[in-house]
This record gives C-alpha cells, sequence and structure tokens, in this order.
C-alpha cells in the first residue's frame, strides 16, 4: 500500500532524511518513533506530497508521489503537527470547508461530515465554536477534517502532542477505533504510545532507519540473553556470590538491597534453578520474573548507541 524507497531529503549539504525504505501493507497500524528532530514530519510530508524528495520516490497505492500527487492526496488524510483548525469557525462549517477542499462532491457533503462527526465523537459539539472547544476536542476536529474525504491512509503526525493525559487516552482510543477501517501511520516520541497502538514501529534517528519491527521482534532481536530479576526477603547471607556460582549463569546484577537480575544465555530458562536455590538458601522468595529488555531499553540503545566519528 506504501512503499518507500531510498527516500532522501536535503536541506541544503545535510540531509533530515537519508535513505529510507520502507513499505506498510493494507490494515496495518505503523509508528514512526524518534527524538525530536530525527525526521518524522519530513518523511510524512513527502508522503502527503506537500514537500518535494530530494532523492529517491514512494508509491502510495501504487500511485507515484512525484507524478500522481492528485491521487495520493486523495488516498491520504493528513493531520498536520499542528492541526489545522480555525478558531473562528463552528465545526460544522469548519468540515464543510475541508470536504471542499478534498474535493467532496456537492451531494455527498452533508452525510461525509455526519460520518467524520461520527466516527470522531463530534456530534454534540457540531455547533460549537472550534476556539472554544478543549485541546482534546480541537485534535478530533482536526482527525475529522483529515478523514472527511474517506481516505484509505491516514497520516497522523504526534497525534497527541499536548493533550493532557485524559485527552491522551481518548485521542488513543479514537486511533485504535480507526485502524479497523483505515491503513495508518503515526509518529510519535512517546514509546508507551507507540507500543500500545501500533503493530510494527519504524524506529527513526537522525535521518536513517534504525530499525524496522513489530515490538515483539524488535525486543527479541536485540536481546541477546535472558534475565531474571530476583526479589527476596533475606539478602544478607551471600546471594550474589551464591547466584554467580550457578553453572551457566552470565552475570548477576544486585539492583538494591533485597533484588538481583540474574543473566543467562538465550533459550536457557533459570526460573527452576534459581528457585531451587533460593529456597534451599531459605532467601524467602518475594519475586522471581522475567526482566526482559523494555521497548524503552531498546529505543535508548538505538537512538544513543555511539557513532564512530573520524577525526
Ligand atoms: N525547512 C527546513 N529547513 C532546514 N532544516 C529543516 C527544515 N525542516 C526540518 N529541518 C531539519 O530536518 C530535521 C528533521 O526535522 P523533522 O522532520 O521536523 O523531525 P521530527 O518531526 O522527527 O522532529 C531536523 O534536523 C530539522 O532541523
Ligand atoms: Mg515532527
Amino acid at each position: 500500500m506504501i512503499e518507500v524507497e531510498n527516500l532522501s531529503k536535503f536541506y541544503g549539504p545535510r540531509p533530515a532524511v537519508n535513505n529510507l525504505n520502507f513499505t506498510v501493507s493494507q490494515g496495518e497500524v505503523v509508528g514512526f518513533l524518534g527524538p525530536n528532530g530525527a525526521g518524522k514530519t519530513t518523511t510524512m510530508n513527502i508522503l502527503c506530497c506537500i514537500l518535494p524528495a530530494s532523492r529517491g520516490t514512494a508509491r502510495i497505492c501504487g500511485f507515484d508521489i512525484f507524478e500522481q500527487s492528485m491521487e495520493i492526496r486523495k488516498a491520504i488524510g493528513y493531520l498536520p503537527e499542528n492541526p489545522p483548525v480555525y478558531q473562528d469557525m463552528v465545526v460544522d462549517d469548519y468540515l464543510r470547508f475541508a470536504a471542499g477542499i478534498r474535493g467532496v462532491a456537492g451531494k455527498k457533503i452533508a452525510a461525509a461530515i455526519d460520518r467524520a462527526l461520527e466516527k470522531c465523537g463530534l456530534k454534540d459539539v457540531r455547533r460549537r465554536l472550534i476556539g472554544k472547544l478543549s485541546k482534546g476536542y480541537q485534535q478530533r476536529v482536526g482527525l475529522a477534517q483529515a478523514l472527511i474525504h474517506d481516505p484509505d491512509i491516514l497520516i497522523l503526525d504526534e497525534p497527541t502532542t499536548g493533550l493532557d493525559p485524559l485527552q491522551i487516552i481518548e485521542i488513543r482510543k479514537l486511533i485504535q477505533n480507526l485502524a479497523s477501517s483505515h491503513t495508518i501511520i503515526l509518529s510519535s516520541h512517546i514509546l508507551p504510545e507507540v507500543a500500545q497502538i501500533c503493530q510494527r514501529v519504524v524506529i527513526i534517528n537522525e535521518g536513517e532507519i534504525a530499525a524496522i519491527d513489530t515490538l515483539e521482534g524488535l525486543t527479541a532481536s536485540l536481546r541477546k540473553s535472558e534475565h531474571l530479576r530476583l526479589r527476596v526477603r533475606n539478602a544478607d547471607n551471600g546471594v550474589q556470590q551464591s547466584l554467580e556460582a550457578l553453572e551457566g549463569v552470565l552475570s548477576v546484577r544486585r539492583e538494591n538491597d533485597s533484588q538481583f537480575v540474574i543473566e543467562s544465555p538465550l533459550g536457557s530458562p533459570f526460573q527452576d534453578t534459581v528457585a531451587r536455590l533460593a529456597l534451599d538458601k531459605e532467601w524467602g522468595i518475594v519475586e522471581l520474573s522475567s526482566a526482559s529488555m523494555t521497548l524503552e531499553d531498546i529505543f535508548l540503545k538505538l537512538t544513543t548507541e555511539e557513532k564512530e566519528t573520524p577525526e
């Protein structure tokens, strides 16, 4: 549905995005994850034909971003980082205006507005001034605007930025509902958000793709070993030494007075062995759980890994 090939954008000699390659299939929800300045907005603007690429190309629903931008605009609904909503317009009027811009046929406009209001939970506020709505509701209007021409693809740039926690939950829910009927790319610098909404993640760092995978795949590919967390009541009697002495243990790290993380080779679950030892020694097991790498660990690893800088 979306195929990106060697896509680059230069501002002067500096690339904002450099040689991106990825695809998105129909019905997928893909997250662009990356720190500020990584190139997320630039990539989205190129896909939406707002910004021309310097090199490479992309096809969306089979249409080329350079040759067939009009077709692509019909297929995509875009919610930019700063929603293009007009504070002094009534919701209904604004959506009628958006429908006009998007080329929705005159006699279909009323139905298109109703559908967008319904999908975004805006029916009760349709006659209100946008400027009088909360930020969460203004963001819904932004989403409704992106949906007005019933596009197959939705591209949402940091859709929850600037909202309070309750509004964030509501917008995420709304996006999850939209995922049943649209292919979605959304960007975020917030890990849990991407983990919650997206099936696949494209991690972008300094204009380049650092990783593309499912969340499980990312975790698995980066995990070189198993980690177990053991918390005990009586940690004073040589727990660390005893754990280190177990055959096959790679390392033991003490996290605090009563808590240890035991590293063992991949595919060699140590729960039973550790539990037996703890029972024998009467340490008093409080917790014995898997301490795998979190998405946050992976993200930090991929975006902060030291680079060779030639002098
Ligand atoms: N119009 C522009 N002129 C020059 N540099 C730009 C312009 N727009 C973006 N950049 C640079 O391109 C890089 C990527 O920006 P952007 O795509 O906005 O990142 P993100 O959305 O991930 O925060 C940044 O280093 C930014 O400073
Ligand atoms: Mg951005």
